[in-house]
């Protein structure tokens, strides 16, 4: 079976990779299943650049097929900051109540309608030739007025999505996964994979 490396150390997102790729037939790996230690530097200045740039890194070092994905919170009134320093921003090892306070002073008295934010994700596919392809997705939501549920990760206690009338920390995880933007963005790259399977299987 064709293998593919998903450049990551979240047990999470490989488990959402390996539900929604597992019609396919490629083995999904994981850096540390395919034996990868690499610290690589995301020095890029957009989501493309940088899911780029870890999928390279992974096929120079394996010869094998690399998804790799990039994601973060734009927010409107910041100018679409954090962006791809969502993860940087206020420093790395800041916890997200300090991270998620801070957002919701700076846009304290803000009203709705400038409130707009969302969480982008891009998926990069890199093969073993260097053919390359993206996909970027996005789920639209708001600035939230307060912190809101426990459930999620980083920003989602303050990201509210209006058709839920409430914040993505208050989905379950299967609500979540069903609408996020790295769901949809995988989504948009299947066929790609699709494609690559038919050829592969074409060939051998
Ligand atoms: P990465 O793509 O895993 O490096 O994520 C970058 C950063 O964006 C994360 O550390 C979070 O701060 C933020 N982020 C990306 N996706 C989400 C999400 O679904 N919920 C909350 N925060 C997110």
């Amino acid at each position: 079976m064709r293998k593919i490396i998903f450049a990551t150390r979240n047990e999470g997102k490989l488990k959402e990779v390996r539900e929604l790729l597992k019609d396919l037939n490629f083995e999904v790996l994981s850096l540390k299943e395919a034996g990868l230690q690499t610290d690589i530097k995301e020095d890029g200045t957009t989501f493309e650049e940088n899911a780029i740039i870890k999928a390279r890194t992974i096929v120079e070092l394996s010869g094998e097929i690399a998804l790799a994905d990039d994601s973060g919170l734009e927010i409107d009134y910041l100018n679409k900051a954090p962006g791809v320093y969502s993860a940087r921003f206020l420093g790395e090892t800041t916890s997200y109540d300090i991270k998620n306070q801070y957002i919701l002073d700076k846009l304290k008295n803000v009203p709705t309608e400038k409130r707009g934010a969302r969480f982008v994700c891009v998926i990069a596919c890199v093969l073993p030739d260097g053919q390359t392809r993206t996909e970027r997705a996005v789920i639209e939501g708001q600035i939230a007025e307060n912190i809101a549920g426990t459930n999620g990760f980083g920003y989602d206690p303050i990201f509210y999505v209006p058709e839920f009338s409430c914040t993505t920390a208050e989905l379950t995880m299967e609500q979540k996964n069903k609408i996020s933007h790295r769901a949809k963005a995988l989504n948009q790259i299947k066929p790609f994979l699709q494609e690559l399977e038919k050829s592969w299987n074409r060939k051998y």
